[in-house]
């Protein structure tokens, strides 16, 4: 499909060379309005790729009109010029939300730098997977089980799939027991790298599995949860999603920053509970976490494990007491479970036509439907570090609310 551009006044330079850059990008002969408070107005109207405006002497009230437009359509990307290079101006329209700024008249090249890294940043969104985090405030109730055996079905689910799994238990994760893995590599090594990573380096470290899984397994010592701090965990969640069709987040059991980062960044987040007392009043005060946090609720899942039908507590109750509909039961079977876990193995693969096997299935398949419109690591990159103190009006980075 072409793409549709828009410039305002003779903010890009000369209709010919403008014209030519943007014919290398696909673009159709861009539309041409009078002035910015036109082009704000078109793109209110209607989607533009890429929208080309001047900013000197923009007025506060133009500024918000174009901040508002610019939130409104995620998929535009904005190129502001200005006869010079006036720091507070370039500041207040990266403020508002700008993605590039050029002097004007930008030369050919330039304007085909700033058009090939935004739409390289467009190419990559669209491509992103789907990322869903595995949470429960408590621990024992199943989550790195549910983390394991989804991937599998994830990556079960089309034979062109491919699918991360990350663990982000700090030290003495479990993906690593569950699946036997004796990884050269692990999280920390990848961190440790820092600004350094990328695709390549990423696939070197992470550990195939069979059936279209990749694992990042986290290390064994303790200092490394310094080093897990949400522009790092943000960074490589980001560099994942890009390169695979679907990333499972193993979480830690407290809201570490590292897990607050992936609850951000998630499409989905499976609340891991049982029909218990303590695991409901856990999972309850997850929930309200999760809504203070701004997260919509079609993005919480809540997965019942162990589900059986002498339950004393009825699922009803349990809704009642959440406030929320179960997403998914998963059948109670620690027979299989515990078997699967002893090999080091997927429980679809220890019996392929189990309950339980079917159920995770399932579950992949429902999880992979309808994708909810969620916090890319670009939101992330807004919070972070505001989230803690606007939860706990702290800047510690550590609390447990199990
Ligand atoms: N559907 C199930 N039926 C029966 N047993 C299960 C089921 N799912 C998990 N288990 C068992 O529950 C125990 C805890 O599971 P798991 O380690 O996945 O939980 P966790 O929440 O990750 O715990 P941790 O606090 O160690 O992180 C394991 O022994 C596992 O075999
Ligand atoms: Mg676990």
């Amino acid at each position: 499909m072409q793409r549709r551009a828009l410039i305002a006044g003779n903010s890009a330079g000369s209709p010919e060379s403008v014209n030519g850059v943007l014919a290398r990008f696909g673009f159709t002969r861009p539309e041409q309005v009078e002035d910015r408070d036109a082009a704000i107005e078109e793109m209110r109207d209607g989607h533009f790729d890429l929208v080309i405006v001047p900013v000197e002497g923009i007025t506060p009230s133009q500024l918000i009109a174009l901040e508002r437009e610019i939130r409104r359509d995620a998929n535009t990307s904005v190129i502001a010029t200005a006869p010079s290079a006036e720091s507070d101006l370039i500041v207040r329209s990266m403020r508002a939300g700008v993605h590039e700024f050029l002097v004007y008249p930008p030369k050919p090249e330039e304007l085909a730098g700033s058009v090939e890294r935004l739409m390289r940043r467009s190419r990559n969104d669209a491509e992103r997977g789907e990322l869903v985090a595995v949470y429960s405030g408590k621990g024992g109730l199943g989550s790195t089980s549910i983390a394991v055996n989804i991937a599998q079905a994830f990556g079960a689910m089309r034979s062109d799939a491919r699918v991360s799994l990350v663990d982000l238990v700090v030290t003495g994760g479990d993906v690593r027991v569950f699946l036997n893995l004796k990884p050269a590599y692990d999280l920390s090594h990848l961190i440790a790298k820092g600004s350094q990573i990328d695709a390549e380096l990423l696939n070197s470290l992470l550990t195939p599995c069979p059936g279209g899984v990749w694992a990042l397994p986290t290390g064994d010592s303790p200092e490394d949860e310094e080093l897990f701090d949400s522009a790092a965990v943000g960074a490589i969640l980001d560099l994942l999603r890009t390169h695979f069709s679907v990333t499972v987040v193993d979480c830690e059991h407290h809201l570490s920053e590292a897990t607050l980062t992936a609850l951000d960044a998630a499409d989905r987040i499976v609340l891991v509970t049982h029909l218990s007392v303590p695991a409901l009043r856990s999972t309850q005060r997850s929930l309200a976490v999760c809504r203070r946090l701004g997260y919509d609720d079609s993005k919480l899942c809540v997965v019942v494990n162990r589900y059986q039908s002498g339950d004393v507590l009825p699922v009803k109750d349990a809704e009642d007491l959440l406030q929320t509909a179960v997403y998914w039961k998963l059948p109670n079977d620690y027979r299989l479970s515990a078997a699967a876990l002893t090999k080091g193995v997927p429980v679809s693969l220890e019996e392929p036509g189990s309950k339980l096997a079917r159920s995770y299935a399932d579950l992949a398949k429902k999880l992979s439907g309808a994708s909810t419109a969620s916090g890319s690591f670009a939101r992330v990159k807004d919070v972070q570090g505001g989230r803690l103190r606007k939860l706990f009006g702290t800047d510690k980075g550590v609390r447990n609310v199990s």
